[in-house]
């Protein structure tokens, strides 16, 4: 399957450099993210790269923080100016609907990234298996408790489909270790660092027999970190989370992280704009029928990465490829 994916996009940077027009009306794409935070730096990154190589515009924009009025207003607008394609990533799946839906209607090809919206009539998604990542950080964190103990899970949404597929995942995973307790409930700061803190602190001061916590979201890990350091439990607290920011790789070096889901979002931003510039250059149909399908969706799946302290070195050599520095 991965074979498939890379060929089609290889086909689809050659009909890109193919289609370059002087006269042609340049083409501009948007990229809608979640929340201010390092994590979409990188899927911003990403979109960028692409859009110089493609020679296309591109507009980026993410709230402060979790807020699905702000991220409709945006579509709105986007819509408005007659965008030739939009990448979203909804803070809640439902919300954005018929602004998705009347996006289509008018032409302009949407699809999403980071988190789906399946109903919304999206043409596809691109990024996390976030049920399987899920499962992947429960098998670890049950392996690091030995199979023993009390969790705390941290997310920063309990709309958005990728952190509701994690914490599924995460439970299920966990399951299958019944001397592991799972603390309800799942503690939500809606993207807001410091709420996250604060959460992060109480849970340790309502639980003091706690032995770990799962970050679901970028935010969630360094959070918990920053109350695992203060309460003085570096070691006796562990944290498995999502992402890999400077802050992450930092936490995991000091040992106060013991092991994080990187997710490569680098490549959500990249390909956004690789398929949307596609589909204004060739057609949505020419393009959609390049695309590999399962059960009649179009998903990209864009792979994870498990970093601890024995892998993280070459880790940081794959973040370099994208140009990423630490
Ligand atoms: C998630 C994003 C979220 C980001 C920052 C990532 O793990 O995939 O949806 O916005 O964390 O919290």
């Amino acid at each position: 399957m991965r074979n498939k994916i890379l060929w089609t996009l290889f086909i689809l940077c050659l009909i890109s450099s193919f289609s370059l027009d002087a006269n042609a009306k340049r083409i501009s794409i948007g990229v809608l993210g979640k929340s201010v935070h390092p994590y979409w730096d990188v899927v911003r990154k990403g979109m960028e790269d692409a859009a110089k190589k493609l020679d296309v515009d591109t507009m980026f924009y993410v709230p402060q923080s979790e807020d699905i009025a702000k991220q409709i207003e945006t579509l709105e607008t986007w819509i408005g100016m007659g965008i030739d394609g939009i990448s979203f990533a909804p803070s809640d799946p439902e919300a954005v609907v018929s602004v998705i839906k009347k996006a289509m209607k008018m032409g302009i090809p949407c699809i999403s990234n980071d988190t789906d919206a399946p109903k919304s009539g999206r043409l596809c998604y691109i990024g996390t298996d976030n049920y399987t990542a899920g499962r992947i950080a429960g098998e670890n964190m049950a392996k690091i408790l030995k199979g023993k103990g009390k969790v705390a899970i941290c997310t920063g949404s309990l709309t958005a489909m990728n952190s509701l597929e994690r914490i599924e995942g995460f439970k299920d995973a966990l399951s299958e270790s019944p001397d592991i307790v799972i603390v309800e409930p799942v503690l939500v700061d809606y993207e807001d660092t410091s709420r996250a803190v604060e959460l992060a602190e109480t849970a340790l001061l309502d639980n003091p027999d706690l032995d770990a916590f799962f970050g679901v979201y970028a935010f969630n890990g360094p959070s918990a970190a920053k109350a695992v350091k203060s309460a003085g439990k570096v070691g006796k607290v562990h944290i498995v989370c999502f992402d890999t920011t400077d802050e992450h790789l930092s936490l995991i070096e000091e040992g106060v992280i013991d092991a994080t889901i990187g997710q490569r979002q680098y490549f959500m931003g990249y390909l956004s704009v690789v398929l949307l510039a596609n589909m204004a250059r060739v057609g949505v149909e020419n393009m959609m029928m390049l695309l590999p399908r399962e059960e009649g969706d179009v998903i990209i799946d864009t792979g994870v990465d498990v970093v601890t302290k024995s892998n993280l070195k070459d880790y940081v050599k794959l973040l370099n490829t994208w140009g990423v520095k630490r």
